[in-house]
């Protein structure tokens, strides 16, 4: 659908460092001339990686329900139809801003919506939290958890055994964001995961070639074999991936609450597999796990509220990227020329300097993440910048006194109605996680320990070197990408959802995706379409997607930087409300999943 978006050619206010303000007029595009288009809806919007779940949560929308219910329908849906991408065993972020008076339905006595009422972030008419629910390290865990003998990290164990996994948070934070800000019942909610799961998901050819791609990690665990591979072969396209066990939990999850997942038979089949195994998670750790309310960080960006999460989540690290960038006019250089692609990528490194040598968990007491975001500190980091020429990993990493002293994944963004706005990302880490599935309960582990620093200086898998900071210890949470973030008008009304998979990608794609709606004026669908780069200081090169021309490249050889071609990075899922009523969507087309065959 074309709607012209004649608001977006009005000046915008670019607030600059020091609080100088300047008008000025943005290079914007107008939406009809662009090639790709959003999806425009009347009554709310819910974007997802997959078509199924996302009608689970538009099924709750059309209900009565609010942006809350649908993207926790929408996320439990994923975790049986995106098994590989997300699932009970995980853990994730989830962000809300809600119109009006909250928490909702008088459910504000219990203690966990009195804790997340005091860490709201009023903001225009309404107010935001945020939900962590990422994994926690068991009580057994140790920093040498994944050293063998001789000091070498066992990539094998950090990644593929049973002490890869950490203490699974996603149905705590699902529940928590649900009892306290959802407006319908808990049972209503889950129905649409229980019945994909026991009528099953129609196997599309992505799934299929994505089972097939897993095969090894799968087949070798008995329940993820029969599970996925009847008969010895992948499920094929045609066929339904049925899973009654899952469907089973789901139903213990929809009457009992965290008490289906976190005690009983659920708990039971997990912990009695950690103890035959060789795994760490004990019903003590279950018991002890709790999702954390927390306040959002905000950033004005050109006059927009930028919201996202604290650590462990990636928030901090994009918003500190967008403050960097802010004034750099990257976008006057044009989208994707080397003299715009040069200092965003030298403002990717320093901002993954800070994120991989000075973040971790903070636990339960806030960091003084503003610190990061306070304008001295922007500007001693934008200063190290060099116009014209790549800073190397050696050289930035031999200056200390730059830090301050101090996939699989997959994401829903809604929208409903009344404005209210939700991101949620949530993971179980690699594809398929550990590719170890809990018999009896139906769902795959994390391996979620490998987002730890198992030793300082040893990459993960992501290729991330990371530091003490974010070292294994007992109760911890590794730190994350996971970005789910909200921005606002700049008179408070809300605007954008948005966040995506992507391990160590997800910052940056967040990134590209609101430096180009944002700073470019491109419709939501082409700032997500637009290829975009990475750069996370180590390895010490730019990936690029294709699109990125030759001449561009070329350019960026010169001023001393290491290409790589990478296969398409992230996969955003967008929304965001028009003024004049309704709301577009975007489905990131780089994993655009198929339906298997018409329902
Ligand atoms: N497991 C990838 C991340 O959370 O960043």
């Amino acid at each position: 659908m074309r709607t012209p978006l004649a608001w977006l050619l009005l000046p915008v206010v670019v607030a600059g460092p020091g609080g100088v303000a300047l008008a000025q007029q943005t290079n914007v595009l107008q939406e009809r001339d662009q090639r790709t288009h959003p999806v425009w809806g009347p009554r709310g919007m819910v974007a997802a990686g997959e078509p199924l779940a996302a009608e689970a949560g538009a099924r709750m929308l059309r209900a009565g329900g609010n942006a809350v219910d649908a993207a926790v329908a929408t996320t439990f849906a994923l975790s049986v139809s995106l098994p590989h991408s997300t699932g009970l065993g995980g853990g994730g972020f989830l962000l809300l801003w809600l119109p009006g008076a909250s928490p909702a339905l008088g459910r504000s006595h219990l203690p966990e919506c009195r804790q997340a009422r005091g860490r709201e972030l009023p903001l225009g008419r309404g107010s935001a939290v945020g939900v962590d629910f990422r994994e926690v390290a068991p009580a057994a865990a140790r920093s040498d958890l994944f050293l063998d003998a001789r000091g070498t990290v066992d990539r094998q164990r950090a990644t593929r055994s049973l002490q890869s996994t950490a203490v699974p948070g996603t149905v705590a934070g699902l529940l928590l964001a649900q009892r306290c800000y959802g407006r319908l019942p808990l049972p209503q909610v889950l129905a649409p995961a229980i019945q994909l799961a026991r009528r099953g998901v129609p196997v599309s050819r992505n799934f299929s070639q994505s089972l097939q791609a897993g095969s090894v990690l799968l087949k070798a665990d008995p329940t993820s074999r029969q599970l996925f591979f009847p008969g010895g072969v992948p499920l094929q396209p045609g066929q339904r991936l049925l899973q009654p066990q899952l469907a089973a939990t789901l139903e213990r999850i929809a009457q009992g609450g965290n008490a289906g997942f976190y005690a009983g038979p659920t708990a039971e089949a997990l912990t009695g597999l950690m103890a035959q195994g060789g795994g760490l998670i004990t019903p003590a750790d279950l018991r002890a796990y709790r999702a954390r309310p927390v306040m959002p960080l905000q950033i004005s960006f050109r006059g927009h509220p930028v919201l996202a999460l604290p650590p462990p989540s990636g928030g901090l690290t994009l918003l500190q990227l967008l403050r960097l960038v802010e004034p750099q006019e990257l976008y006057s250089t044009g989208l994707n020329s080397a003299a715009t692609l040069h200092p965003l990528a030298e403002a990717m490194n320093l901002a993954y300097l800070q994120r991989n040598n000075l973040l971790g968990d903070p636990g339960d007491t806030p960091i003084a993440a503003e610190r990061f975001l306070e304008d001295d500190a922007i500007q001693r980091l934008r200063a190290q910048i060099n116009p014209s020429r790549h800073r190397s990993a050696v050289e930035l990493l031999a200056k200390p006194a730059l830090m301050q002293e101090g996939s699989d994944t997959t994401h829903v963004s809604v929208a409903d109605r009344q404005g209210g706005l939700v991101a949620v990302t949530s993971s179980i880490n690699f594809a398929y996680g550990n590719g170890i599935t809990v018999p009896g309960a139906g769902f795959l582990l994390n391996n979620q320990m490998d987002d730890f620093s198992a030793k300082i200086g040893s990459p993960n898998a992501f290729g991330l070197v990371q530091g003490r900071a974010n070292g294994i210890a007992p109760g911890r949470r590794p730190l994350s990408s996971m970005t789910p973030t909200l921005v606002f008008r700049p008179d408070g009304s809300p605007w954008i959802a948005t966040g995506s998979p992507g391990g160590s990608r997800i910052i940056t794609t967040v990134l590209q995706v609101l430096l180009n709606r944002i700073g470019v004026g491109l419709n939501l669908a082409a700032a997500v379409a637009a290829p975009r780069i990475h750069s996370q200081l180590l390895p010490d090169r730019i990936e690029w997607e294709e699109g990125i021309s030759a001449d561009t490249l070329q350019l960026l050889r010169e001023r001393g930087h290491a290409l790589q071609r990478a296969v398409a990075m992230g996969a955003a899922q967008s929304v965001e409300v028009i003024r004049g009523g309704g709301s577009y969507g975007v489905n990131d087309p780089r994993r655009a999943w198929e339906l298997a065959q018409p329902e």
